[in-house]
């Protein structure tokens, strides 16, 4: 069959490196990818939201499978679009409709369906300009710091967790009534502050029946140590120690159940990824977000780690026979290490020549933000590659990774190299 990934991240890259070995493959097309995925398909460069333009596309390269890779598209209903089009409704696409996109496009309603459906979270509330006196009497009643998060997507920004009261305040303000978030920050989610260690867990689904991907946790800060501002994440390690089959029973039972039943109490036929961001509070599972896609750079470690035909599964989640499919995974740990170009998650240049790619081994490389310029691969992103290394232990895996992270040159790089390393002594 003819597959094509919307997209052009590591994740993207990790998908279509893991679909171009699939026995079910035809052709693959990368829209727009990366010069990373331009080894695995034919990259078209077109926009992931110009729904027109991928019609045209789909009914010219006789697609007949889509994988929605971020969730930008999801959230504005590229699925409600194929289905509502008499030429591409048949065609499955592997990502939720709007009504579902909204566990990731809303805190509001994710945290009501979450109450609804007795899945475990933070306590919470939600606030508008019109009730703002409400929101600081909210505010006193809890303990600090306080959670304040734009209920709209914000690109990763949308999250502030503030220590001071008065501090809190006035950014609750400067959200719903200065727009802070622009209409993203329209309403408000205040919620409690868990305590914990976080990982993801991550879920794909038909709607029906479900299959439960290995877990990952991520490292989100610029910084080593987990210190400085929040980037998109700048390394991975899956399995994660502390995650093991006991605590992912009791994220079974008390997340994932309840999640696939309320979906579909809701009237949701929910076919794609649900991405659970969890808190494990004293080994007990609190939920702190559903996005409605993979991580990245979570799917650069989940994805090698499945041993299967991941275009076999994706097939039984358009056709509903997601339960009839074989998905078996390794238990080699599996580490990524990202390098991003020097400034970023601020100012970053692009551009850059990229030199070594054709010395690397051991790991996988996959491209983040990167592009042809002529000849020569060049950096097109704040996050340039995605590392990934396979090995018996954290140290062994990550190990290879940061071997490979100095052989690839760009100007100015940088990349933690702390990835995994707090997880080392931990049970
Ligand atoms: P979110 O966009 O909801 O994932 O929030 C971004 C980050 O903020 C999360 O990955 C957590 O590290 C942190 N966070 C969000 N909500 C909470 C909470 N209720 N308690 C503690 N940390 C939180
Ligand atoms: N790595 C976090 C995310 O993809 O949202």
């Amino acid at each position: 069959m003819n597959v094509l990934i919307l997209g052009s991240g590591g994740r993207e890259h990790a998908f279509a490196w893991k679909i171009s070995q699939s026995k079910n493959l035809q052709n693959l097309y990368i829209a727009p990818g990366n010069a990373g995925t331009a080894n695995c398909g034919t990259n078209v460069n077109i926009s992931v939201t110009d729904f027109e333009a991928i019609k045209n596309l789909v009914w010219e390269k006789d697609i007949n499978l889509v994988l929605v890779g971020p969730e930008d598209p999801l959230v504005k209903g590229i699925h409600d679009y194929f289905l509502n089009d008499e030429v591409l409704k048949d065609i499955p696409v592997i990502g939720p409709k709007k009504d579902g996109a909204q566990l990731e496009g809303s805190k509001d309603f994710s945290k009501q369906f979450m109450q609804k459906h007795n899945v475990p979270t933070a306590a919470y509330a939600t606030f508008t300009k019109d009730n703002l006196e409400e929101g600081y009497v909210f505010l006193e009643k809890l303990n600090p710091p306080f959670v304040l998060k734009a209920d709209g997507l914000a690109a990763g920004k949308g999250v502030l967790i503030i220590s001071d009261l008065q501090e809190a305040k006035t950014e609750l303000k400067n959200m719903l009534v200065n727009s802070k978030f622009g209409n993203a920050s329209a309403k408000v989610v205040i919620e409690e502050f868990l305590h914990g260690i976080e990982l993801s867990v991550f879920v794909l689904t038909d709607g029906k029946n479900y299959k439960i991907l290995p877990a990952a946790k991520d490292y989100k800060r610029i910084g080593v140590g987990d210190t400085g501002l929040n980037t998109g994440g700048m390394g991975a390690v899956s399995p994660v120690p502390f995650a093991n089959e006991e605590f992912i029973k009791k994220v079974e039972e008390k997340v994932i159940k309840p999640t696939i039943n309320g979906l579909n109490k809701e009237g949701i036929d929910y076919r794609g990824f649900i991405f659970i961001g969890l808190m494990n509070c004293n080994g007990e599972p609190c939920v702190i977000e559903y996005n409605c896609r993979m991580g990245d750079p979570e799917t650069e470690v989940v994805i090698p780690r499945i041993e299967s035909d991941f275009l076999d599964l994706l097939i039984g989640v358009g056709n509903q026979t997601l339960n009839t499919k074989e998905f078996l995974t390794t238990k080699q740990t599996a580490t990524t290490v990202v390098m991003v170009s020097g400034g970023y998650p601020e100012e970053f240049e692009k551009g850059l020549v990229v030199d070594g790619l054709n010395n690397t081994n051991d790991s996988l490389i996959f491209h983040s933000g990167t592009k042809f310029n002529e000849e020569k691969i060049v950096t097109n992103g704040g996050r340039v590659f995605a590392i990934t290394s396979f090995g018996n232990t954290i140290n062994e895996a990550v190990n290879k990774s940061f071997k490979n992270a100095e052989i690839i040159n760009y100007s100015n790089k940088y990349y933690r190299n702390d990835i995994g390393k707090d997880l080392i002594n931990l049970k």
